[in-house]
């Protein structure tokens, strides 16, 4: 098995789909690589793409202010990832060839963090990781469990930059995942 270090130097070398070509940076993920709780998102956008760090754009402070209303914080909580690492351009969602290409380095990542919850934030992650008969409206705070870990999803903060109805739903997902958090030691 890949080592973390080998791992990222693999991601920054990637050229497993066209996205390689039009990054700026790759955007591993970060975080502690030995929290028990991970978030996964789709994709970097601007904002990640010129920092090569996850979740630092608006959609990221809107995450940021919730996790840590409940006193999760990123370098010690959870560690966060997205489904690709490189940005698609406008932002467009994954096409399924390049999330599918993407996602082994991120299994790689989660054999190595070992979580004990996976957290799909938005329709993209939701559908690649849990199942993509899913609907993000209809099964957000749903849970289940695989091989001891359990898997939720909830709206991408970016839906709820467009949808500010959808802040209450998402704030409710964050406090049932922070219960779990708890739960589990
Ligand atoms: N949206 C995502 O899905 N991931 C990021 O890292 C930033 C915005």
């Amino acid at each position: 098995m890949l080592q973390w270090k080998e791992l990222y130097e693999e991601c920054s070398r990637c050229n497993k789909c066209r996205l390689g070509d039009t990054r700026t940076n790759m955007v591993f993920g970060e975080g502690n690589p030995k929290a028990k709780l991970i978030f996964v998102g789709e994709a970097p956008g601007a904002d990640e793409d010129r920092t090569g760090r996850p979740f630092v754009g608006r959609a990221g402070q809107l995450f940021e202010k919730g996790v840590q209303a409940l006193d999760l914080i990123r370098e010690r909580d959870f560690y966060i990832a997205n489904i690709c690492k490189c940005r698609p351009e406008r932002n467009r969602t994954p096409f399924e060839d390049e999330a599918k290409a993407c996602i082994s380095h991120l299994r790689n990542q989660v054999a190595l963090i070992k979580p004990k919850i996976i957290v799909c934030l938005g329709a993209t992650a939701m559908k690649y990781i849990i199942d993509p008969s899913w609907r993000i409206t209809r099964d957000r705070g749903k849970w289940l469990e695989r091989k001891g870990c359990y898997l939720t999803c909830t709206f991408h903060p970016s839906a709820v930059l467009r949808d500010d109805s959808k802040k209450i739903l998402l704030w409710r997902d964050l406090q049932a995942i922070k219960t779990k958090y708890d739960e589990i030691k």
